[in-house]
């Protein structure tokens, strides 16, 4: 299929999906309450102890609101005579003062028993990640315990049952990071540096967002969580450190040829390979993410020659250029070569 086929079908799609996300928005059923991103099916202690704050506060604002109603219908409906001013200065004070300090004082209290838990320490032996923002993708860095860090992109997998800790940063503007399943949104806030600690229990993969408007394209700043069995966690990192894999096709190495031809090396990194730029993503293992373009696009040979062919319509005002210019061989053989960073 053609490359602008391909396009005019990916852009028709996506507002397909923005006018679905406007009627779910509008109707609260659907997607939102369930699924990969939902703080209603946490997989990670701390989602649940937040969905366990939203169940207290929801019940008991519905309860208030059924006695503060029924109060109303009460002296309106069914006993409807003149109240005495001590009674009304009773259901003043005690309704309108004394009632709101004794929930709130106990709101308060219940709000910090549940903060030394999502407060807690990580895991001490465990790997540390650094994640920093940018315009509109996610770095991510796995820290060893022996000192070496192992780049990656859009994507942060964790070991299930233990407390991973994650220091936010950002490159450029404030950005969000929110993992809706697993714990709460941390900031991420230029010259500083946050942490959040996340203790997924439930393997399995979630979708984390940028929480705070950041630009142009902010809501195509997604990424997966991918977490994992302990072991399966421990092989993957020790795959995803080894540098990246020589092209297994022709086709794959007249991409590699492209790819380096094209500058592209300027800006990614590839392990193993003379490409060592920093601006954009570290492709070492790009193949094997989930996704492309921070959640946009499927993690296939069209995917890749979508992005590269039409980056500025798939993700409005990104910084990487489209390489449009390229004919449509020279795009698919580049496709095919990243497709094989496994
Ligand atoms: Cu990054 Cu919104």
């Amino acid at each position: 299929m053609r490359l602008t086929t391909r396009l005019r079908m990916f852009l028709r799609r996506h507002q397909c999906l923005r006018a679905a996300a406007l009627a779910s928005a509008a109707v609260f059923a659907s997607t939102g309450c369930e699924g990969i991103q939902s703080t209603l099916a946490p997989g990670g202690t701390g989602a649940q102890r937040i969905l366990d704050l939203f169940w207290v506060m929801l019940i008991g604002a519905a309860l208030i609101w059924l006695v503060t109603i029924g109060i109303g219908v009460w002296v309106t409906r069914i006993r409807r005579a003149e109240y005495s001013p001590r009674t009304a200065r009773a259901l003043i004070i005690g309704g309108g003062a004394v009632f709101p300090v004794v929930v709130l004082t106990a709101l308060l209290s219940y709000g910090l028993f549940l903060l030394p838990e999502l407060r807690a320490p990580a895991s001490a032996d465990g790997v540390r990640l650094d994640v920093v923002g940018e315009q509109w993708w996610w770095r991510v860095h796995y820290n060893l315990p022996g000192g070496e860090a192992v780049v990656s992109a859009n994507e942060v997998r964790l070991p299930a049952g233990s407390r991973t800790a994650i220091d936010l940063t950002t490159a450029d503007v404030i950005h969000s990071f929110w993992v809706p399943s697993l714990g709460g949104k941390v900031d991420m806030m230029p010259g500083r540096t946050n942490e959040i600690v996340l203790e997924p229990t439930r393997p399995g993969i979630y979708r984390g967002v940028c929480a705070e408007y950041c630009g142009t394209s902010h809501a195509l700043m997604a990424f997966s969580v991918v977490v994992m069995e302990p072991d399966a966690f421990t092989r993957w990192l020790e795959q995803e450190a080894a540098p990246a894999q020589a092209p297994s096709s022709a086709l794959a190495e007249r991409g590699r040829r492209g790819f380096t031809a094209q500058g592209c090396a300027g800006c990614h990194t590839i392990r193993g390979t003379t490409a060592d730029g920093l601006i954009g993503p570290d492709l070492t293992h790009v193949g094997a993410r989930l996704s492309l373009g921070a959640g946009v696009l499927d993690n296939d040979v069209e995917g890749f020659a979508l992005w590269i062919a039409a980056t500025d319509e798939v993700k409005p005002d990104v910084r990487m250029p489209s390489y449009h210019v390229l004919r449509e061989d020279e795009i698919e053989a580049i496709a095919a070569y990243l497709e094989g960073l496994q």
